[in-house]
């Protein structure tokens, strides 16, 4: 393994007010709220509670620094391309602190934060700089004496509202692409998990964007969130959490003002596993697809389909592969599996897992809270599971992995696809016919083909029905930044 700097325990907080216009102040209402550190269900601190005034600054704020004529509206965009460079920088000099912040916040494993969360983090924000200045309209040839070209403008001022299973990736998702194509952002972050957005608010004061750009606001859905839904001043808004909530922010923006809207939201992703396939690399990659971040993955491989002649003996591997699964304290480099992130997220799995027991489905190992402190869950295998019961068809957003049969493709294909989402999708097989079959047939915004929950800032993540609308990263992504400005300008004859 790489090598890695040790995680810093008892990381100091620095940041806990609200970052508006690049100044920290407290909410207007002067209530705060406490985020919780789920290994030891204790108060880590207490936090500015932002609502529907402070989202109004912040609008105001976002506004002005958007004005034709401010600095971020005249900056080059190399520079704007170089100020997100800088922010990419930051945040690797402080990495370690960053990653102890987030496992802190959030009882992510550090390790799996530092080689995961913090590197495609940084990642990101360098991708998104590279395109800051490359973001170009066309030269249109219409009929008649005349220049036409577009112009790819920036959308605005962009509300961004995140979740918390990924704070800093999904921070970046949203303010790589904004800032990129020159527009200004307000974001609130998850109640759950509001430390680490905070920070990077700090760095981005540092790199030098101008007061206004971002701001970051720590509050609850309900108030802060449905602030920004509604609110007649911002342009877009792009959501990433539950299914529920992204039609609510779709309706909210419809009666509003008819803000542009990009969703990323829940999955119950398959993983379909062929008699031909590797088995010990199928079931690893299997596991991986539902353990990995305790199962608080929207691109979590919930659903397990085994062709049935390998069904038996790939169950009886992913058991013991989910028994041999580590828990523990995420600050230890052997753990993989840390606590859920709150005692709602913990309760909600818990229940899900009765009702797997209820439906009929075998459990074959797990199902039960780990330990005494802290929101921990067992690795939680379901075998022969009913394809209607709840387990196989809602979002647990746990550890929790279930398995069922299918005989040919066509079943394989049907089962898939018998789904209200549409998110992510994996195949396991060394057949190339098998392969290609499966990735037309399949209704996903990603399939991956021997591999799970491989991401990359290039390559666009979105989902199929009710998964979502639009799609992030990549050019695809930063289409959803920009407005398209066709300009036609009449070529008169001069009499010389
Ligand atoms: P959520 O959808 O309530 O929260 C996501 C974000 O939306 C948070 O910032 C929250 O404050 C905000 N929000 C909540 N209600 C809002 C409203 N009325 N208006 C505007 N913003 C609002 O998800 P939650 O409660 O954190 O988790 C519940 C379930 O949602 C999970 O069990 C999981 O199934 C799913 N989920 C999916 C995620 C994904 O990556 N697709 C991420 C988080 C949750
Ligand atoms: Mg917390």
């Amino acid at each position: 393994m790489a090598a890695f700097p040790p995680p810093i325990e008892n990381p100091e907080i620095k940041y806990t007010k609200l970052f508006i216009n690049n100044e920290w102040v407290d909410s207007v209402s002067g209530k705060t709220f406490p985020t919780v550190n789920p290994c030891t269900e204790e108060k880590i601190c207490d936090v500015q509670e932002g609502d529907k005034a402070d989202v109004n600054k912040a609008v105001a704020a976002a506004k002005k620094a958007f004005r034709l004529g401010s600095e971020w509206r005249k900056m080059d965009a190399s520079k704007r391309g170089r100020l997100l460079n800088k922010l990419a920088d930051l945040i690797e000099r402080d990495v370690q602190y960053l990653t102890s912040l987030e496992t802190l916040d959030n009882g992510k494993p550090y390790l799996a934060a530092y080689f995961g969360d913090l590197d495609f983090t940084i990642k990101i924000y360098r991708h998104f700089a590279g395109w800051a200045d490359k973001i170009q309209g066309k030269v249109i040839p219409i009929d008649g004496e005349y220049f036409c070209h577009t112009r790819h403008e920036p959308v605005g001022v962009c509300g961004a509202i995140i979740p918390w299973n990924f704070p800093l990736a999904m921070q970046a998702f949203k303010l790589g692409p904004a800032l990129a194509c020159g527009n200004t952002v307000v974001l609130k972050s998850s109640e759950k998990t509001p430390l680490s957005a905070l920070y990077v608010a700090s760095l981005i004061k540092e790199a030098g964007f101008p007061p206004g750009v971002v701001n970051v606001i720590s509050g609850y859905g309900p108030t802060a969130g449905a602030a920004i839904a509604e609110h007649m001043d911002i342009d877009k808004v792009a959501f990433t959490g539950s299914t529920q909530v992204g039609k609510m922010i779709m309706q909210t923006a419809a009666k509003s003002n008819l803000k542009r809207v990009t969703l990323e939201l829940g999955g119950k992703n398959p993983v379909i596993v062929f008699a031909d396939a590797d088995l010990d690399a199928a079931v690893e990659t299997a596991h991986f697809a539902g353990f990995l971040n305790m199962g608080q993955v929207c691109l979590a491989g919930s659903r397990v389909y085994v062709q049935d002649s390998i069904y038996d003996e790939f169950v009886k591997k992913c058991v013991e592969r989910a028994k041999r699964r580590t828990l523990g304290s995420p600050w230890q480099p052997t753990t993989e599996q840390g606590p859920q992130v709150d005692r709602i997220q913990f309760d909600k799995i818990l229940g899900c897992i009765e009702e797997g027991k209820k439906s009929g489905a075998k459990l074959m190992c797990g199902g039960n809270r780990w330990g005494d402190k802290g929101y921990y869950i067992e690795p939680t295998v379901f075998a022969d599971v009913d394809q209607n019961s709840s387990i196989a068809r809602e979002e647990i957003f746990g550890p929790v992995q279930s398995i069922m049969k299918f005989k040919t493709i066509e079943e394989a294909i049907e089962k898939a696809n018998d789904t209200k989402y549409g998110l992510g999708a994996s195949v396991m097989t060394n057949d190339l016919d098998t392969a290609m079959r499966m990735s037309s047939g399949l209704k996903a915004g990603t399939v991956w083909i021997n591999t799970h929950h491989i991401l990359s800032p290039a390559a666009p993540f979105g989902g199929f029905q009710m998964s979502g609308q639009g799609r992030e990263l990549g050019e695809y992504g930063i289409r959803h930044y920009t407005e398209v400005k066709t300009v036609t300008m009449k070529i008169s004859e001069k009499n010389s």
